[in-house]
């Protein structure tokens, strides 16, 4: 339960346990959250085992009802399965079950591969050699755990396009889908390739590959500590994480240049001479992630001189990209496991590019699967919404511009040097803005009852302001749009009425010739049509204070690195708001941490 609550970010729509005893197989599922099953625990205890396996759910096939949760079970009760991912022939699969005179309970695509892990090990009296048999059918994505009444000491495990990871402990052993849930017991961890069978018990742990040959999987320490993923006297672990945005920039700037200021990306594994010769490049990833990519490019094209496409990973391979062995790809992700970005990886390799991970999680997929990574130090994100990764994501790309502007001569020692000093000041600039919180959350309160909010930007205030807009969505359900500052009188003005929300992330006075100035204008804009401004702007830039109805103060930011001050306020604005309507800030509706489903 200690592990499935570290998991719960995962999905939370119902959760279920199975444990083996020598009298056989017994479970427990309950729709909603976690807690729903703790109590049905408390009421109803399972029996001692040594063996169990559980699972939180995100729901794809059939609602989240008791009878959808996993595990699911087979018909004769003896097996118990559970499944991350989408089984893409189960309706095929089910047809032919159900020929053969199996009945189903639920709606799920995982209920098909617990009836035919169940009919393997029937015919076959091996549970590992029922798994590898089944995974050979299935098609899709999928995680699969399963035990079985006649192996109480025994876990088999099974993965494709779906991550899962064992823990190595002492006179025990475990599986996750990753390392939080067995942080607390060990930090000793194996990571799993594709299409690898596992079979664990408290003393042995036993890998083969499709083919049914042993392998021996690489092995990892976890560089973080369960107490890094508890609340740590925080309300939420969205505020925690808000909190830990300084040291999450100062550790992935650790280590990266040395005291002259030269960058050596050690971790770097494609050749100088590939990176040289690369024309263009390409940042695929979702949601916030994609936002890190759309700063990116305003930095790395400034810097570097190479052309930078951003797109949203689940539309790259639907276009037929151009893309070639000259194209550097670069993938952005959190957890490493979502899907549409895994798929997008795939794809670019496939046509010629390198792909270049940028990814906070250890052991995950999409590191495996690229060609280069270069970690974010942000500790583990548990939020939904993501905070600390999209600071870090950024500065790792800030990282990877000064370092292919290093390597292909476009600026001089000391420019990168000096925007080198800048960034690490930035965990301190960043710190003073999480301090200035209670004016934030002020207003956050005082706006509870706010339908719509608009947020402006331009250059790149622009994906800020997106980035603000999502938060608000994601967390409060409160309708939000971010727009690029300039595209304002081309349409969306004529959503503005009197005392409609409007954020204005507001650019440095010194920075750019006109950009300044040109947002000035847009706040005048708005406001002459009864807009309510509430403006992000510099410490000292009393140009703002006329046109202003609240202003949230940042620290003087060269341009290109303000992002990292000017999202903090959209972030605490979101949370605090939410709270306010008494929303749970960690785990929103409908919404899951890792989104492996494509
Ligand atoms: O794990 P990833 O960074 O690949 O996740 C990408 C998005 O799903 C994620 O950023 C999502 O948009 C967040 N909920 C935003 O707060």
């Amino acid at each position: 339960m200690e592990g499935l609550a570290r998991l719960e970010y995962r999905g939370y729509d119902s959760a279920g346990v199975a444990v083996v005893t020598p009298g056989g197989l017994k479970w427990a599922k309950r729709a909603g959250k976690l807690t729903n099953l703790s109590t049905a625990l408390k009421e109803n205890p399972l029996p001692l085992a040594t063996a169990a396996i559980g699972h939180t759910r995100w729901a794809t096939h059939g609602g989240p009802t008791d009878t959808n949760a996993h595990p699911h079970i087979s018909a004769d009760g003896n097996l118990a399965l559970i499944h991350n991912g989408i089984i893409e022939n189960f309706n095929t699969l089910k047809d032919e079950l159900a020929a053969d005179g199996v009945s189903f309970l639920s709606e799920t695509d995982t209920e098909v591969a617990a009836h035919l892990v169940s009919r393997a090990y029937n015919e076959l009296g091996d549970l590992t050699a029922a798994m590898l048999a089944v995974t050979r059918v299935l098609e899709g994505a999928f995680t699969l755990l399963a035990v079985h009444a006649d192996r109480p000491g025994t876990v088999v495990g099974a993965r494709r396009n779906s991550p899962l990871v064992v823990g190595l402990g002492e006179g025990e052993n475990f599986l996750g889908s990753d390392v939080a849930a067995f942080i607390s017991q060990t930090k000793s961890a194996l990571e799993l390739g594709q299409d690898q069978v596992v079979t664990i018990t408290a003393d042995s742990v036993r890998v083969i590959d499709g083919d049914g040959n042993p392998v021996e999987p690489r092995a990892f320490t976890v560089d973080w500590d369960a107490s890094a993923a508890v609340k740590g006297g925080f309300a939420t672990f969205m505020d925690k994480e808000i909190h830990d945005q300084p040291k999450a920039v100062a550790d992935t700037l650790l280590g990266r240049a040395d005291k002259s200021g030269h960058l050596a990306l050690d971790e770097l594994h494609i050749s100088e001479s590939v990176l040289r010769s690369i024309d263009k490049i390409v940042v695929i990833a979702c949601g916030t992630a994609a936002y890190a990519g759309q700063v990116a490019k305003y930095a790395i094209e400034h810097w570097c001189r190479i052309p930078v496409e951003v797109e949203l990973a689940h539309e790259f391979r639907y276009r037929d990209p151009v893309v070639n062995e000259k194209t550097l790809v670069v993938a952005i992700s959190q957890s490493g496991e979502t899907m549409d970005t895994i798929m997008a990886v795939r794809h670019a390799r496939e046509q010629g590019s390198k792909v270049l991970a940028i990814v906070n999680t250890h052991g995950s997929t999409i590191p495996r699967e690229s060609d280069a990574v270069l970690y974010t130090h942000a500790g583990p994100e548990v939020a939904v919404a993501s905070t600390k990764a999209f600071l870090a994501q950024i500065t790792a790309c800030y990282l990877l511009g000064l370092y292919l502007a290093q390597l292909r001569g476009n600026m001089y020692a000391d420019e990168i040097r000096s925007i080198l000093k800048e960034l690490a000041l930035m965990p301190d600039k960043i710190q003073r803005v999480v301090d200035n919180e209670e004016q934030v959350r002020d207003v956050a309160r005082s706006m509870k009852d706010a339908t719509s909010v608009l947020f402006l930007g331009r250059h790149v205030g622009f994906p800020v302001a997106m980035e603000g807009a999502l938060k608000l969505k994601e967390l409060a359900y409160i309708h939000a749009e971010g727009f690029a500052a300039g595209e304002l009188k081309h349409g969306p003005i004529a959503l503005v009425e009197q005392d409609q929300p409007v954020f204005v992330i507001v650019p440095s006075p010194r920075g750019r010739d006109q950009l300044h100035a040109k947002v000035i204008s847009n706040i005048q804009e708005v406001r002459a049509r009864g807009a309510r401004t509430l403006v992000i702007a510099e410490e000292g830039d009393t140009a703002v204070e006329p046109f202003a109805d609240v202003v949230f103060r940042v620290p003087q930011t060269p341009t290109l690195l303000a992002p990292l001050v000017c999202v903090v306020p959209l972030q605490i604005f979101a949370c605090e708001l939410a709270t306010a309507k008494g929303l749970d800030v960690d785990q929103p509706r409908n919404l899951a941490k890792s989104v492996t489903v494509e």
